[in-house]
């Protein structure tokens, strides 16, 4: 099977180092990928906004089967513009992907078919916005969400009213995320651990891919401003049967039938992220594809035919695929360049990635890197994750650690606490 995945980040990476694991693939292929994926496979340029592209680009190279990394491709219908010309592609159509692209339509998917999730209200002006915040039914502290995709940044935990109702001015006044904030969301703040599932859906079927926890700030202990992520380990230790269960029967499926229902199928991953609240689990939100850094911590785990269970989601027939779960932990430490979450220093030379490497249980997977000449050079906000494998979390850690140790560039940070919360289980 010759495989083509769409990205450039360590959660592409990570599923080109996984497939590459598989005797099914014959080649692989990534569009446009980094100087870490051109190591293990053929990187080729594209624009990823113009689907018509990616298109022609699969169809020139022949490939059986296309993975779409990010959300972005998926929003702009590239799955669609696959399936009206017969190829196979594992992502869901544009309609689909709202679930994440909309906070609007995934807010309100779940209200029409009983998904648990945080109390909301949709507000389509800025003085409705604030009178339901003023209402006092959600808080304070209550949570301000722009509809649209807003680079991670869309989402306003507000602590008192004054907060929320700038937050709600911002987007929907001065549209400091442009259209994403025209409309928006307002709900109720939730608290409890955060937990994340990934499954394979073919439409009807969902296979069951692992559990992860995020660190989303970029401080240890979760201080600081939000980031696209700062590490993950795998498994969630709070994720029990009972957990798997419950999100299986009351989340995973109601989405599979609800799409169903209203003329649409899903085929791709599904991220869900959960709040364990006093009241019992619930959503806070859904994303369509995988998670950057969970794909790291996740996918090495994975055991069984991955690219014949990926194509059989893309083609609607997973019924006989057999994955299991390896019992290792993982744990992924992010390293981020100076500046991020804000504007990232780039240009900076990095060292060590061989040292990291070799260091036994460890791999390391390339985000925002690019080559200078014979120097690999930090490009982007969340560089590289460096994982590590065990048999427990602590030795998880030690190994993620050790081998992060190894590797240098100019302002280099990252958390030392990644894999803490799950130490003793
Ligand atoms: P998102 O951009 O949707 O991933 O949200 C970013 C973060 O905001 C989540 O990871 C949560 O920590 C937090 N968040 C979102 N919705 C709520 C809520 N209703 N209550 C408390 N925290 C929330
Ligand atoms: N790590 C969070 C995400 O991929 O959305």
């Amino acid at each position: 099977m010759k495989i083509l995945v769409l990205g450039s980040g360590g959660r592409e990476h990570a599923l080109v180092w996984r497939l590459r694991q598989d005797p099914q693939v014959t080649e692989i292929l990534a569009a446009p990928g980094n100087p870490g994926i051109a190591a293990i496979g053929r990187t080729l340029a594209v624009d990823l906004d113009r689907p018509d592209d990616v298109l022609a680009l699969a169809e020139a190279e022949q490939v059986d089967l296309t993975v779409v990394g990010p959300e972005g491709p998926l929003d702009r219908g590239v799955a669609d513009v696959f399936r009206a010309h017969g190829r196979a592609i594992l992502g869901p159509s544009r309609a689909a992907a709202q679930l994440e692209c909309s906070k609007i339509f995934s807010k309100t998917f779940m209200a029409r078919h009983g998904i648990p999730t945080a109390r909301f209200v949709v507000c389509d002006r800025a003085d409705e916005a604030i009178a339901a915040v003023l209402g006092g039914h959600f808080g304070p502290p209550v949570v301000v969400k722009a509809d649209g995709l807003a680079a991670g940044k869309g989402v306003v935990v507000a602590q008192s009213t004054a907060e929320a109702e700038a937050a709600i001015r911002a987007m929907m006044l001065d549209r400091v995320f442009a259209d994403a904030g025209r409309r928006v969301v307002v709900e109720e703040c939730l608290t409890g651990p955060e937990v994340s599932c990934f499954v394979l859906a073919d439409g009807e079927r969902a296979v069951w891919l692992g559990t992860a926890q995020d660190h989303k700030r970029i401080w240890d202990d979760d201080r600081g401003p939000n980031t696209g992520g700062m590490g993950a380990f795998a498994p969630s230790p709070l994720f029990d049967d009972a957990l798997a269960d419950f999100t299986t029967r009351k989340v995973v499926e109601p989405v599979m039938t609800g799409l169903a229902a209203e003329g649409e199928s899903y085929r791709g991953f599904l991220y869900v992220s959960l709040m364990l609240t006093p009241d019992g689990p619930r959503v806070i939100e859904f994303n369509v594809r995988f998670g950057d850094p969970e794909a790291q911590v996740v996918l090495p785990l994975i055991e069984g035919p991955l690219a014949q269970a990926f194509f059989d989601a893309a083609t609607g027939t997973l019924a006989n695929v057999q994955l299991t779960l390896a019992p290792d932990r993982m744990v992924g430490v992010v390293a981020a360049a100076a500046g991020y979450p804000g504007k990232p220093a780039a240009g900076d030379v990095i060292t060590g990635l061989d040292a990291a490497a070799a260091v036994p249980g460890a791999l390391v997977f390339q985000a925002g890197t690019s080559r200078s000449g014979d120097n690999l050079v930090t490009a982007g906000g969340r560089v590289l994750t460096v994982t590590g494998r065990g048999a427990t979390f602590d030795a998880a850690m030690k190994k993620a650690y050790r081998a992060i140790a190894a590797v240098h560039f100019d302002g280099m940070q990252y958390r030392q606490d990644i894999g803490r919360k799950a130490k003793h289980t």
